[in-house]
């Protein structure tokens, strides 16, 4: 696995998503996920499994310190004292002390972000969130995020794949130090049939979804989380490790780009 070393943060690149992983079959996918060394687990109060979540990281019996782990504030509770007790209520079903990093999930013009971040800081000072971030914030609001925080934004958690050009927020992560994370970084199963991608991972002996993934891991700041409920799909997912794509490669990837969202948007 690589890291991704920010503010004393350390983040495996690669992280295993759990949306509509829920119930005991997304347990047990959590747990095959951390046997096979998956490190980095994504999940939100909206996805209705943390309390899975939390079951398959305590009954690894992995020391809770060497996850990566991640959720999210859903956007209706970004009041002061909402943030307070969702945060808690996550924790609670999580069976954790805290989380490795707390997103606002989507963001709400309702709310004063202010007011948000430092309900967020306040938890990460009593030490329940070690690290703060947003998600589905484009570069402006991003921008407002970390003028208005006294501690580092650490991630903006987007959409973004090969069908997916993320250019203008790429180069700001860059420039500012911010992890991009990138979510839906399969596309949904969308680049079974991409040839491009085909004949790229041809050469290395690699599916198009393992190319798609060495593409954006391959990117300064970016890590992503594939969601994979079968093992086969998860050790896939972590098997990128072993080839690295030449520049005019990654350069043609980037060609791909046709503004194709796959997650729904609020
Ligand atoms: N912040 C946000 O607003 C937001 C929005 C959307 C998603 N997310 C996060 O990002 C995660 C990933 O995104 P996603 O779930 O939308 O989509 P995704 O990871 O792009 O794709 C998941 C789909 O690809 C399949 N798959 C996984 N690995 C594969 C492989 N190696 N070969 C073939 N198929 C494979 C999975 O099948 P199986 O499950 O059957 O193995 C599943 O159907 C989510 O789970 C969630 O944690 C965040």
């Amino acid at each position: 696995m690589e890291y991704r070393e920010i503010y004393g943060a350390k983040i495996p690149v690669i992280g295993l998503g759990t949306w509509d992983l829920r119930g005991k079959a997304g347990e047990k996918a959590v747990r095959s996920a951390l046997e096979i060394g998956y490190r980095h687990i994504d999940t939100a109060e909206f996805y209705d499994n943390e309390e899975y979540v939390g079951r398959a990281i305590q009954e690894s019996g992995i020391p809770r310190e060497e996850i990566f782990l991640v959720t999210k504030v859903w956007y209706t509770h970004l009041r002061h004292g909402e943030v307070r007790r969702a945060c808690e209520a996550s924790l609670n079903k999580l069976r954790t002390d805290y989380v490795d990093l707390y997103l606002i999930h989507w963001p709400n013009q309702e709310v004063p972000l202010q007011e948000t971040i430092q309900a967020m800081e306040e938890l990460q000072k009593e030490g329940k969130i070690r690290f703060i971030g947003v998600s589905n914030f484009e570069v402006p609001l991003l921008e407002e995020a970390r003028r208005l925080a006294t501690l580092p934004i650490v991630t903006d958690q987007v959409e973004y794949h090969p069908y997916l050009s993320q250019k203008e927020l790429v180069d700001y992560c860059k420039k500012h130090q911010v992890v991009l994370t990138a979510y839906s970084p399969l596309a949904r199963g969308r680049f079974r049939h991409d040839q491009v991608l085909f004949r790229i991972g041809a050469k290395y002996g690699k599916s198009p979804n393992q190319v798609a993934l060495r593409w954006l891991i391959q990117q300064d700041m970016v890590v992503a989380i594939p969601k994979a409920q079968s093992v086969q799909h998860q050790r896939e997912n972590l098997d990128i490790f072993d080839f690295t794509l030449t520049p005019e490669e990654m350069e043609e990837i980037g060609r791909l780009d046709r503004g194709e969202k796959v997650a729904s948007r609020l």
